[in-house]
Parts: C-alpha cells; structure tokens; sequence
C-alpha cells in the first residue's frame, strides 16, 4: 500500500481541506496521513510521497523551509516540484508571468531592499504595500496616503525584505477575487473571495491569516482561458495549483497570485473537488 503524506504544521490548528482530502485520498486505497514539516520525527524517506498542503509558517521561517523543502525532495517525491515551490515562494513570479509568458497581472512596483522608500510616487487612489515573500495577508497593508505607504515600505525595506506595491484594486470590494483551483493540470472548481484589506492602516490578520469570505463561483470563459494559460505557463508536472484574479479597470481579469505551494482549495465549496484531488494524487502513485 502506497505511503502518502498531506504536508501541514504544528501551528496550524483549522486546514478546512485537511480533512476532506485525507478523506478522498484514503478512499483510494492509499495510505495517507497529515504531517508537519518540522516534526523530527517524520521518516519522509520512508513514504512514496509527501504533498504540501497547509505549510503556513513558512514565510516566517523561509530559509529553514527552503532547507526543509531541498532535503526531503532528496528523499522522497515532493510535491508540487522542487523547482515550482521555490519559483512560487517568491512573488517576483508576477513579473516572468509578464516578461516571459505575456499573461496580464496586476501592475506591480517591486521595490528591492537598499533602495530608498522616496521613490515611491504617488498613485491615484489607496496603495496596497506587501511583502514579495509573503502568504496569509501578513505585513500586507492598504494606504491612503503615499506618506503612510512610503512608511510601510521603508519599513520592510529596513527589515531586508523585497516589496511590492500595487494600487488598490477597488473591485474587489464589489467582485472580489476568484481562485481558480487545478489538479494535474485541469480545472477542478473556482470560488470567489470577499475583500480582505477593507480599511486603510489596519492589517486584516487575526492569529496566522486573515478571515476569508468564500462562496462558490462559476468562472467566465475570460477567467478560464487566463487561468489556462497560468498553468500552462508554469508547464511542470503540477499536482494542485491555485490562480487567483481580480478584475482590471477594463473588466478583464488579470492575475493576482499563482500559488503552487500551500494553497486553500476550499473543497467543501465544489462537489467532487476532494475526489478529483484524490485522483490526481493516485495518477502520481502509478507514474
Ligand atoms: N492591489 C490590491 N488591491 C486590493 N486588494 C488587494 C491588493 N493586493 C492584495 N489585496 C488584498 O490582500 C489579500 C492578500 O494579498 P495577496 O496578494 O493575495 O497575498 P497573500 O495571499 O499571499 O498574502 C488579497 O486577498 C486581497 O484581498
Ligand atoms: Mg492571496
């Protein structure tokens, strides 16, 4: 019987998807179990695989992550790839979508550390600050004004980290985002996100994320035809990967986030989800 492990951590205490998957995965025929990347005890080697699942304090630890990522790909099939993760967790990805593939994101300032907080200028509406390492809303913040954001840059910037810098997609607060959900390449369902930086100045997170309001979403052939092009731009062998979008000022999409690494799926919210996850996951134990 195959060995799996859905990958979490000891800090995580709600992974809404955990349960479900393992669920599905079990009704495989395949022996699965959570586990969290920094339990010592885990003998990743002796598994036939180990699938990212709620990682979710990575940003905080992400060279001892990176470590952990490289030494256990070594060992056993990690996925999503070696190679995709460490692509993924550094959202200077936003800028090879462009460069590389032509694919719309959201217009996007990176600011890299050592350079100066002045040399943002002024946008018209609120300015969205947030780190280019990042997940869970944490350190991301909207401004109304460039003196608030040009503090919070310096700031990151101060700390040694790259940031990026974005106008406040103010559709959001009317359409929201939508999470575009894959398995092995083939779209499995999309929900729609509510706003999550509501107020300027206040950071959204409670505890290790901020709150998310999701609901079932039918995607449009526009959403779907990007979304498509993501995924076949990031063109490895892709287990899971989430493509969020929001709305441009013209109405089209364009992309916000590609997350290959630890993403929700929330699959309560699409019948089948779970099981075509499990699928995936068995296509990759017969490979
Ligand atoms: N430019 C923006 N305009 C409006 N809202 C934004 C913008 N950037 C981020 N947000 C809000 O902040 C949340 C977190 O930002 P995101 O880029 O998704 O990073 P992560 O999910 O990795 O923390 C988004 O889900 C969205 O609600
Ligand atoms: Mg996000």
């Amino acid at each position: 019987m195959s060995r799996v492990a859905l990958v979490t951590a000891k800090i995580v205490d709600e992974d809404i998807d955990l349960q479900p998957l393992l669920d599905a995965v079990r009704a495989e025929g395949i022996d699965v179990k959570s586990r969290c990347w920094d339990d010592d005890a885990v003998d990743w080697a002796g598994l036939d695989l180990a699938v990212l699942r709620s990682t979710w304090d990575y940003v905080d630890r992400y060279d001892e992550f990176l470590e952990w990522i490289d030494a256990t790909a070594k060992v056993v099939t990690l996925l999503n790839p070696l190679d995709v993760l460490r692509w993924n967790m550094d959202k200077h990805y936003l800028r090879s979508l462009t460069d590389d593939h032509g694919i719309a994101v959201i217009p996007t300032q990176f600011f890299e550390p050592g350079t100066s907080a002045s040399e943002l200028e002024p946008m018209d509406g609120d300015i969205v600050v947030k780190p280019v390492r990042g997940a869970s809303s944490v350190d991301a913040l909207r401004h109304a004004s460039i003196d608030d954001a040009r503090r919070h840059l310096a700031t990151l910037l101060d700390q040694g980290r790259a940031v990026m810098v974005q106008s406040y997609v103010s559709a959001i607060e009317t359409y929201g985002e939508t999470g575009m959900v894959y398995f092995a390449g083939e779209l499995s369902h999309a929900f729609g996100k509510g706003p999550i930086l509501t107020k300027a100045g206040a950071s959204p997170v409670d505890g290790l994320y901020a709150p998310e309001a999701i609901s079932p979403r039918e995607p449009t052939v526009e959403q779907r035809d990007l979304a498509d092009r993501v995924v076949h731009a990031c063109a490895k062998d892709l287990l899971y990967a989430r493509i969020d979008l929001v709305p441009s000022d013209d109405g089209q999409p364009v992309v916000s986030e590609v997350e290959l690494t630890e993403p929700s799926f929330f699959v309560d919210h699409a019948p089948g989800a779970a099981a075509r996850f499990a699928k995936a996951v068995a296509a990759k134990m017969s490979t």
